[in-house]
Order: structure tokens, then C-alpha cells, then sequence
């Protein structure tokens, strides 16, 4: 099997991710270290270990909504040693990992889990699976502005997919917008709205296809229900 597969099947991170890790120098293979992404294991007999811990493949899929908080970074080792969300699942025995990412300073809904074709499935561009925010804007905002985001916007140099956007509220100023999204570009929905000239204040996302944050408090998890356990072979196809 090769290495990245092996990776991602032990939880450490999704397959993409896993080529990243290889590459930085952090996976050694019966002690020897290995950048090269071909590179074959023997998953019964090879000893493969990730900053010196020793890989299993995890038997116990286990599938996560976590509702993140703003001032928490996702991913695992931050640079500037930024609280991440790992204080927030501490009490989970199985290593997940975030699904995609959220902004330090977005909340809402993040998909975890140690099931790396799920996660690969769920992430992947071409499933333009729909992820819906809700935005709290500062700026003229209209219809008008409204159908510029629902065109598209250039942002990075690039136009957007069209977006559906639902105005919820508007008063003076400030308006709460929920805008749905299948693309996943770096902080797309804020740079959409600077792209229109408004600041968006407030950023949660409420729902991933058929994953919805509905009402659970904000630094909580809960596992997947029956109904959504479901979602997941579907996702997968
Ligand atoms: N768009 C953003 O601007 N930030 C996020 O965290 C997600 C989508």
C-alpha cells in the first residue's frame, strides 16, 4: 500500500494531507526516512512511525460535527501557537481530523473524522458538495450587490462560481446574508464580500451538504446521527 494511503487510514490525516507530512521529513519507515510519495508499505510488517509515534490502522471509524468557535485555529500545530480545536475534542479517543478548514476568527459547523476516503470524498472540488454561511456584513448591501455574488466575483485573480445568496436582514448598514458556496478557495466568502466593497463582521457556517450545525453550542461536538451516518456512502460514490 503506499505510504499516503497508510497515513490516512491510520487517521493521521487525509490523503492529501498525508503527502504533505511525507514530504516535510516527519515519516520514518523501519526507521529510515522516507520523502518519496510512491513509496510502498507493508502494512503487517513495515514499522511506519509519524514524529516518532507508531501508526495502526484505526479499526473504529468515527465521524464528528464540531461547532468551532471563533478564535481557534483548525489545524493541528500552529505556528504562532494559537489555541486549536484539538482542546475542544480532547475527550475523543480516536485521532480525527478536520475535514477542510475554518478561519481563526470563522465558527460553525467542521466535519471530523479518522475516515480518510470520506473526508478525501467530502473535501474534493468536483463533488461541489453546497456549504452555506451565514454573514454578518457592514456596507451598503442590496439586491442589487446581492446578484453581483450570485454572477460571481473575481477574487485572487479568478471569478467565483455562482453563489446563492438570501438576504435575512438589513438594517442601516449591516445586513445578515446567507450565502451558499460549493467552491472552498482561502477565505473565499469574506473576500467575496470585499470583492463588493462590504466587510463581513461575523462568519459561521451552518450546514455542508447534508452535515447541519443546527442548534449545538458553540465550542460542542456531537457525533453523527443515524441519519447521517447514512449521508456517508453516499458522499463517497
Ligand atoms: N470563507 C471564509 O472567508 N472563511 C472561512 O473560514 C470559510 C469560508
Amino acid at each position: 500500500m503506499r505510504l499516503q494511503k497508510f497515513l490516512a487510514i491510520c487517521g493521521v490525516a487525509s490523503r492529501r494531507k498525508a503527502e504533505e507530512i511525507i514530504a516535510s521529513g516527519r515519516v520514518y519507515v523501519n526507521g529510515n526516512k522516507i520523502t518519496e510519495m510512491g513509496f510502498s508499505v507493508n502494512e503487517t510488517i513495515d514499522v511506519v512511525t509519524v514524529d516518532g509515534e507508531k501508526l495502526r490502522p484505526e479499526e473504529n471509524k468515527r465521524y464528528i460535527i464540531l461547532n468551532k468557535p471563533k478564535g481557534y485555529i483548525t489545524s493541528m500545530n500552529d505556528q504562532f501557537d494559537r489555541p486549536d480545536i484539538t482542546a475542544l475534542i480532547s475527550d475523543i479517543n480516536e485521532r480525527v481530523y478536520p475535514v477542510g478548514r475554518l478561519d481563526y476568527d470563522t465558527e460553525g459547523l467542521l466535519l471530523l473524522t479518522n475516515d480518510g476516503e470520506f473526508a478525501n470524498a467530502v473535501a474534493h472540488p468536483k463533488k461541489n458538495i453546497d456549504k452555506v454561511y451565514i454573514a454578518k456584513v457592514k456596507g451598503f448591501f442590496d439586491e442589487e450587490v446581492a446578484d453581483k455574488l450570485r454572477a460571481g466575483v473575481m477574487i485572487d485573480g479568478k471569478m467565483t462560481a455562482p453563489a446563492k445568496v438570501t438576504v435575512l436582514k438589513s438594517e442601516g448598514n449591516v445586513s445578515e446574508v446567507r450565502v451558499t458556496i460549493h467552491e472552498g478557495r482561502n477565505r473565499q466568502v469574506r473576500k467575496m464580500f470585499e470583492a463588493v466593497s462590504c466587510r463581513v463582521s461575523d462568519l459561521k457556517r451552518t450546514a455542508i451538504g447534508g452535515f447541519m450545525l443546527g442548534n449545538l453550542p458553540k465550542g460542542s461536538w456531537r457525533d453523527f446521527t443515524e441519519a447521517e451516518m447514512k449521508l456517508i456512502d453516499k458522499y463517497k460514490k
